[in-house]
């Protein structure tokens, strides 16, 4: 397989410092730029985290005396050096994406973790096992942005990334109704307990944006090509409550879903078994074997035993049984920096790079 350069906007922050961890070694990509805001520029990496780093593994030694770019003073720069950038800012909705488009018109493709493109239409929103044929839709960005290579590729919010894998081989049967309550660990907010000891002993049932985001994300996901468009489903009707629980690392989500058809319990266990998506066929080097594991035990899956299943990049579930109000009920679990951040994003990267969109 081709070698590809690659650059992380962002690198400082807590996603970013997963890509940096998780692209240490990769077999494909390999790590030419790092940049972050002004006040990190022209500083080392080591030196910009500081004590920032967050990571349980240390700063990767190739990229510890790595000089920080600009990522908006610096964009011709960046883009000349390599061949695509992920980028995972905390920025401004509307500068975010500018800054995004601003790369991709540079000629530089964007995999992007942030939330600011993720319903434009003509920006795929994918997660490899589902909706891959998505990408159909960057020739129709390109003409749009008037650019040959550049185009923006986005993963989807971490807080979907447990039940819509576990949804989304359900979805035969016609799912009419979903019911989702999500438990959501602090790294989500880019924190640790020693960043946010309020989160000791707590629960804050209110993360912002967070349930209108799982509420649509999943029916753009869901959704078809339309000429120049991704257009949403329409059903099924999901309504979620998402509430921050004093967990590092890992979302769990209780869902609760009503069919058109109902199938037998053997039936879901069985399409949940046997889900392969083009992750798995093609063999991509952060493809899980097994997209989603069930667990038999009635306290599984748990986050802290749970999440690091697969390097984090598998999906599990628990509980299933049938409901009085609703069809069926389950629980499900995935580790939210990595299969729902930047290890998606790792995956979506390689993806495209697989189907030659970064040739
Ligand atoms: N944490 C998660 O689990 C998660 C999951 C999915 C998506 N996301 C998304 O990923 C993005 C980053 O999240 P995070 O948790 O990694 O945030 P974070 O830890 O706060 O890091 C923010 C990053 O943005 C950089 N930045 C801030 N202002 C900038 C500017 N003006 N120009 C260029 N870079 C700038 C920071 O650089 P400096 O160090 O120089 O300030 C830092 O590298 C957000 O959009 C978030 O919604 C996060």
């Amino acid at each position: 397989m081709k070698q590809y350069n690659v650059g992380i906007i962002g690198a400082t922050g807590m996603v970013g410092q997963r890509f940096a961890t998780l692209l240490e070694n990769h077999p494909w990509f390999n790590v030419k730029v790092l940049a972050a805001s002004p006040r990190s520029a022209g500083q080392t990496y080591q030196q910009a985290v500081g004590n920032r780093w967050k990571m349980t593994t240390p700063i990767p030694e190739k990229m510890k005396d790595m000089i920080l770019l600009d990522a908006t003073a610096d964009i011709e720069k960046i883009s000349s050096q390599v061949d695509f950038c992920f980028c995972a800012v905390d920025m401004k909705k509307d500068e975010i994406k500018a800054l995004e488009e601003a790369y991709a018109k540079a000629e530089c493709p964007i995999v992007s973790n942030n939330s600011a493109h993720r319903f434009t239409p003509d920006v795929p929103m994918v997660v490899p096992e589902i909706n891959p044929d998505h990408l159909d839709i960057i020739p129709a960005q390109r003409k749009r942005l008037g650019t040959k290579k550049g185009f923006i590729a986005v993963k989807s919010n971490c807080s979907i990334q447990s039940y819509v894998p576990a949804l989304h081989p359900l979805m035969k049967f016609g799912i009419t109704e979903v019911l989702a309550c999500t438990y959501q660990a602090i790294s989500g907010a880019g924190k640790t307990f020693e960043t946010w000891s309020e989160m000791i002993d707590n629960l804050i049932p209110y993360i912002g944006g967070e349930e209108e985001k799982s509420e649509q994300e999943p029916l753009k996901v869901w959704g078809n090509i339309v000429g120049d468009e991704i257009v949403k489903a329409e059903t099924p009707s999901i309504t979620t409550q998402c509430l921050r629980v004093p967990v590092s690392d890992g979302h769990t989500a209780a869902v609760f879903v009503r069919f058109k058809n109902k199938p037998s319990k053997e039936e879901i266990l069985e399409l949940w078994k046997n889900f392969k998506g083009v992750p798995q066929e093609l063999n991509l080097p952060s493809a899980p074997k097994q997209f989603i594991h069930y667990f038999e035990e009635n306290d599984r899956p748990q986050a802290k035993l749970d999440r690091n299943l697969e390097n984090g990049m598998a999906v599990s579930t628990g509980r299933l049984r049938e409901d009085t109000q609703y069809d069926y009920k389950f629980v499900c679990l995935s580790h939210n920096t990595l299969r729902g951040a930047a290890g998606g994003g790792v995956l979506l990267a390689e993806l495209l790079a697989k189907k030659g969109y970064f040739d």
